[in-house]
């Protein structure tokens, strides 16, 4: 066998096994209770309390339901009170766990001592970094923004700088007790570069990168770190298109999220969305990128 052959073999053997290895995990999602197994009560072994940003709404009201259910006390932050109260009375009344609230807005720079403040002292199990903006629904290009310089600061602020203070003031009680899960809200679209959400997507690539980090450093403590990345789910956020095969309720897309919780440090949270991941990624850059793409997206999203 000349050189040439030599290569071509190893090529081959490369790609089947590197597929392989793609196509096994995948064919693992689709028995999450067999692959990945958690006892039941794994939620509240992790401390007595959740917290949960942006917790009055969408996604983040969906966390705060399905871990109270799993027997923690709850609390939850934003900006708006009466949403809070309503939010945290129905919890409590249908799963009997306490639940906490905190007016917080997280556009805002100087909360996070406030923060510290009331929750100091609890044992806290389980941190969700809900909290986000999405910019407009409607995609623009960055300088058409609406409001840019309140965008920047929301997105920032938001999406980047409440993940780590949040984690800054919960890791060291976790790191302590040797126990605990972070989950941090990523998005489907940050898979690649997405122009027409340029500020959100790349928001979410450093909730990805932050997570993935942080997670090596801190498996060793017996704490879970996961990005969990989400494409369509119907919340007020994409103007709560109706529920279908791929835009998901918040409450089914945290109940199965929750199922992937041990499968690594990323999660799109369900079988049909890691499906759309990949497909995103295989479609050439030249193709995703080009104006005319960009042009009949924002038509597609503005139709509906
Ligand atoms: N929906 C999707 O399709 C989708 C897809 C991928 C990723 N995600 C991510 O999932 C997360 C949750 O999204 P969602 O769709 O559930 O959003 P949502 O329905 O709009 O809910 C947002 C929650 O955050 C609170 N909030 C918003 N801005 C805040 C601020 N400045 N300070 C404090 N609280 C604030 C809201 O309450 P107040 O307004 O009362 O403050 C509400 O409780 C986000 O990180 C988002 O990027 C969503
Ligand atoms: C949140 O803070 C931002 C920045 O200070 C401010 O523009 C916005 O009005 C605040 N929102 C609420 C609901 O308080
Ligand atoms: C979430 O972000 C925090 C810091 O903000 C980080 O410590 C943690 O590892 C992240 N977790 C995931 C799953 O990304």
């Amino acid at each position: 066998m000349d050189f040439l052959d030599v290569f071509f073999v190893w090529l081959g053997a490369a790609v089947v096994v590197f597929y392989g290895i793609k196509m096994s995990s995948f064919v693992k999602m689709f028995h999450p209770r067999f692959w990945f197994p958690q006892p039941a009560s794994f939620f509240k072994s992790m401390g007595e309390w959740a917290v949960v940003t942006g917790g009055s709404d969408g996604i983040g009201r969906a966390y705060s339901f399905e871990l109270a259910r799993r027997g923690l006390n709850v609390v939850i932050l934003s900006r708006t009170k009466d949403k809070l109260h309503r939010v945290a009375l129905e919890i409590e009344e249908s799963t009997g766990q306490k639940v906490k609230v905190i007016v917080a807005n997280f556009t805002e720079d100087d909360i996070y001592d406030q923060i510290e403040e009331k929750l100091k002292g609890l044992n806290i199990g389980v941190l969700v970094n809900n909290v986000g903006t999405l910019p407009s629904y409607i995609p623009s290009k960055f300088l058409q923004t609406e409001d840019l310089t309140q965008q920047i600061a929301q997105v920032i602020n938001c999406n980047v700088k409440a993940l780590v203070k949040m984690c800054k003031i919960f890791l060291p009680g976790m790191e302590m007790r040797r126990k605990g899960v972070i989950l941090n809200l990523s998005s489907g679209i940050a898979c690649v570069p997405c122009p027409m959400y340029t500020m959100y997507s790349s928001s979410k690539v450093f909730v990805e990168r932050f997570s993935q980090g942080l997670q090596a450093e801190y498996k060793e403590k017996g704490i879970v770190i996961q990005a969990v990345a989400p494409f369509g789910v119907s919340t007020a956020m994409i103007g709560y298109q109706r529920p279908n095969m791929v835009t998901l309720t918040a409450e089914d897309f945290v109940r199965t999220s929750l199922e992937y919780l041990k499968v690594g440090d990323k999660t799109y949270g369900g079988i049909c969305h890691t499906v759309l991941g990949w497909l995103v990624q295989t479609v050439p850059k030249k193709i995703l990128h080009s104006d005319r793409m960009q042009d009949s997206f924002l038509e597609y999203v503005k139709k509906r």
